[in-house]
């Protein structure tokens, strides 16, 4: 156990035990190949420590945990009032270790403390308690046919899920896929990223402290092609969900295929913020900053194709490169008045960079930014400068692939026909925002958009207890809210024949 701990300090100066092995059935093991994975401080280049790397083998482990736990009486026959407790109390010991949690989330991904204490802990907390007020809510139906057959349904766990997170929220990204899989009684196999494992790590401590059985969660970080794969990959492994890429939710969907597994894939966005002509200017400004620029601009559903009517683009543009000069301040994620961190890694701050040169090979107008930001520490760590380019045609790679970073495209629109057909003219249909003042038309064009969320005059304030998800090629499913529940349970239907005799 003592080597598979590591005693840390932040520059906060805050000091936690890190735990640094894989958690399988309450209890911290080495992995079988003896390999570690670094995990670095985007803001300094440096590695902070390194975590045990699962094999295929490990995951094998986790999965036979995460079985016998569905099997055993303690969790599999446990009252949802009792699971809806062990949830609760869990969200209690998030709150209480707010500050180490918000600590570790930004020395790991690098994001400002303020937005991890204050966003990422409160929602991580609260969907955890969300759903667990839904643990003893999870029943059927009654159904009604004729006086000869009786019939009802009952929900039941899915069975052994596998859940792969990202980085670009580790902690609420968890809470978003544990939350609903523990409410309808389900075990779990959870692979971190391995960018950012250290508070989803340190989150296994309280899961045992709040008191639930040996294997129904189980945390082991590794590799996407190993850890993740294995996982996807499993034979008696009876759920994938997943949070990343398109292009890694493709394969994860034909690993799954070998055993029929239950799908949800949250995957990559493009998604438009269209500002009409009678929109309130200020307001549109504001959430059109806040929607690509928060999380140094990697969330999914940013909003990184902003398009304006033709006769307000020119003040909007210049109010939009005003609010990015005042508000994007970019620096030591620590700082209070940091608004933009680092990004999570060098290959993200890499991804940007080649974005910026498709941008300009493309013949697109670089507005602002469109460079390293090196006036952090000794310039070492991941950080950008807010990136703005203009003249962008739909037929640019910069105006359809993800950048998923501080880098927005701003274009002009003529009409509503106009504003629809370019809002739609993408390979994905995650979010969407659309401002104007005009009541019939904000309703129509949001029936009109194709994506999973519509924001009306706001952008990306998601919330737990409205479901979350996207069409096309951003993903299958929906997670958060009552929806979100559907994805952990099967109906089972009960036929009870009511007649004596045929
Ligand atoms: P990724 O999709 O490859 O990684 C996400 C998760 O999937 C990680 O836990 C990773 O270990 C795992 N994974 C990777 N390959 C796997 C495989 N073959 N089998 C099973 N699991 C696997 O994303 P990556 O490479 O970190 O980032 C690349 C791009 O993906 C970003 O630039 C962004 O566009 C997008 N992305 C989208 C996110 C979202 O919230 N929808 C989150 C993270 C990345
Ligand atoms: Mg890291």
């Amino acid at each position: 156990m003592a080597d598979l701990s590591v005693q840390l300090t932040a520059p906060n100066g805050h000091t936690w035990t890190q735990p640094t092995g894989l958690f399988i059935n309450n209890q911290w093991v080495k992995c079988s190949t003896g390999e570690k994975i670094a995990s670095i401080n985007p803001t300094t280049a440096k590695e902070i420590t390194s975590i045990h790397a699962a094999s295929a083998q490990d995951v094998d482990k986790a999965v036979k945990a995460a079985r016998a736990a569905l099997n055993n009486p303690c969790w599999r026959d446990l009252p949802g009032i009792d699971r809806g407790k062990l949830m609760n109390r869990l969200a209690q010991l998030i709150e209480d270790n707010r500050a180490t949690l918000a600590t570790i989330e930004t020395i790991d991904n690098g994001k400002p403390y303020s937005v991890s204490f204050n966003d990422d802990l409160t929602e991580t907390a609260e969907t955890i308690r969300y759903y667990g007020g839904y643990a003893d809510k999870v029943f059927g139906q009654v159904i009604d046919t004729t006086p000869d057959k009786f019939a009802y349904t009952v929900r039941e766990p899915v069975g052994v899920c596998g859940q792969i997170i990202p980085w670009n929220f580790p902690l609420a990204m968890a809470a978003w896929k544990l939350g609903p899989a523990l409410a309808c009684g389900n075990t779990v196999v959870l692979k971190p990223a391995e960018q950012t494992p250290l508070s989803i790590l340190f989150l296994a401590n309280l899961i045992v402290e709040a008191g639930f059985p040996p294997g129904v969660v189980n945390i082991v970080n590794g590799h996407g092609a190993v850890a993740g794969a294995a996982l996807a990959s499993h034979m008696d492994v009876d759920k994938i969900a997943f949070t990343g890429s398109t292009a890694t939710a493709k394969q994860i969907m034909k690993m799954a295929s070998v055993n029929l597994k239950n799908t949800t894939l949250e995957t990559g966005g493009k998604s438009p913020l269209i500002v009409f002509n009678d929109a309130d200017l200020e307001q549109a400004v504001e959430w059109a900053h806040i929607g690509i620029m928060y999380n140094q601009g990697q969330i999914c559903t940013a909003t990184s194709r902003i398009l304006v009517q033709d006769e307000i683009y020119d003040r909007f543009l210049e109010a939009f490169k005003a609010q990015v000069k005042n508000v994007s301040k970019v620096g030591d994620p620590f700082e209070e008045s940091t608004f933009q961190g680092p990004q999570v890694t060098q290959a993200q701050y890499d991804r940007i960079m080649s974005y910026v040169d498709v941008g300009k090979s493309e013949k697109a107008t670089l507005v602002s930014g469109g460079k390293p930001f090196s006036g952090v520490g000794d310039g070492k760590g991941f950080f950008v400068e807010p990136t703005i380019f203009t003249d962008v045609t739909p037929k640019m790679r910069i105006y359809q692939e993800e950048v998923f970073g501080p880098f927005v495209v701003i274009t002009r629109f003529s009409d509503e026909k106009d504003a629809i057909e370019m809002a739609n003219d993408s390979a994905y249909g995650l979010g969407s925002a659309l401002f104007t003042t005009n009541l019939t038309r904000a309703h129509r064009v949001a029936k009109k958009i194709e994506a999973g969320m519509v924001w009306i005059n706001s952008s990306n304030d998601s919330d737990w207890r409205i479901p979350f998800g996207g069409v096309k090629q951003s993903g299958i499913g929906r997670e958060l809210g009552e929806a979100g529940l559907a994805a952990y349970s099967n109906i089972k239907a009960i036929h009870v024949n009511m007649k004596s005799k045929l």
